[in-house]
């Protein structure tokens, strides 16, 4: 009672209410700087988990580049006969719908696991005709050349095309079964296409720019599988047009490409963006007139 009776009537010297004020004002501070420093550092973590992420995918850009691009392009758009797109809405879908391409293979992981798996073991057999080469295995565990952490970036590099996939000029992988029938027969070349292959092979030094399944693999510039439909395509285009292109069928459109290959440059390369002035210019010095009219011959059959 006594205890209780002193505390009510307790007068605080001027002295101490000062210092009881100062403790106040300190101990209020001190929890504000707490609850904001706690902030600081959840966000300070936050940006360094996401430049850390990004330092993963450029890591991933490096991977990409030196041993993706060369079948699937820089873009990742794919190739005719070489590989299919992996930038493509069909392959990686959008934010709101998922991938095509996983529900027509019925793979029921995620987008992320399946890229990270073909890429680590590579797939034992083609999944259709069209494709040249079996998918090489690229994890050291498969007796491929990256290591575990470089297979993963490059998925994260990959996957991150789903930021902004392409529609555009992709080559994107047939469905299941689609090719996989037996392959027409190749109609036998006549004696003229035939030197006119060699010409190609040889001679004209085509092949090391260019790839036509079966007989050359050069990436420089564009696949000529298909040259022959290609062509009529292109004698019809604006473009081809507007650029002061001649030709009306796909023989003169081929004589034009060889002879003056910078009156219409090609838009897409495997590589990306076809340059001008990079295909030789003085094949009419080059090649003697019948090799011309050989090779010709022989790029009409492409189709
Ligand atoms: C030698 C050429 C080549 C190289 C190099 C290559 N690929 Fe492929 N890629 C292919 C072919 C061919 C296919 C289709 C194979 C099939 O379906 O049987 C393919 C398919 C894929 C697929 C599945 C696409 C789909 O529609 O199912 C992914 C993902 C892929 N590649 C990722 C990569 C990555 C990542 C790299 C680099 C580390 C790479 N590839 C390097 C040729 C290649
Ligand atoms: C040094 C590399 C290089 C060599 C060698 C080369 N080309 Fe090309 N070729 C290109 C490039 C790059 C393009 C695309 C740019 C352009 O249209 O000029 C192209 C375009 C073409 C086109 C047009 C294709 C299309 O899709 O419209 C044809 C046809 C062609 N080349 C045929 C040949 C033939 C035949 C030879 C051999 C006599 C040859 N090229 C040698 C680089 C080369």
């Amino acid at each position: 009672m006594n205890l209780f009776y002193k505390i009510i009537t307790f007068k605080p010297s001027f002295g101490l209410r000062i210092v009881t004020g100062l403790v106040g004002i300190v101990l209020s501070l001190a929890t504000c700087g707490i609850v904001g420093l706690t902030d600081m550092v959840a966000a300070q973590l936050k940006t360094n988990d996401e430049s850390f992420e990004g330092r993963l995918t450029e890591a991933g850009a490096k991977v990409y580049f030196e041993q993706c691009a060369r079948c699937h392009g820089l873009q990742g758009k794919g190739a005719d006969g070489a590989a299919p797109a992996i930038s493509s809405v069909a392959f990686l879908g959008t934010k709101t719908t998922p991938s095509q391409r996983l529900k027509d293979i019925g793979w029921i992981g995620t987008l992320e696991g399946y890229i990270e798996a073909v890429t680590a073991s590579g797939i034992p057999i083609k999944s259709s005709q069209v494709w040249e080469q079996n998918h090489p295995p690229f994890s050291q565990r498969f007796g491929g050349p990256l290591r575990d952490d470089q297979i993963r970036n490059v998925t994260k590099f990959v996957a991150n095309w789903k930021q902004k996939p392409f529609t555009d000029g992709v080559v994107d992988a047939p469905k299941p079964g689609a090719g996989s029938g037996p392959q027409p027969t190749p109609i036998p070349l006549g004696p003229k296409e035939n030197a006119g292959l060699e010409v190609f092979k040889g001679a004209g030094g085509c092949t090391a720019c260019h790839a036509i399944r079966g007989i050359a693999t050069g990436a420089v510039g564009p696949t000529l599988n298909k040259l022959a439909s290609t062509a009529e395509k292109r004698v019809t285009q604006a473009d081809y047009k507007a650029a002061g292109g001649k030709a009306t069928d796909a023989a003169g459109y081929i004589r034009e490409s060889i002879l003056a290959p910078n009156t219409y440059v090609v838009p897409d390369c495997p590589q990306g963006a076809c340059a001008s002035g990079v295909m030789t210019a003085n094949l009419d010095k080059i090649l003697k007139p019948e090799e011309l009219e050989n090779l010709i011959a022989y790029l009409v059959t492409l189709r």
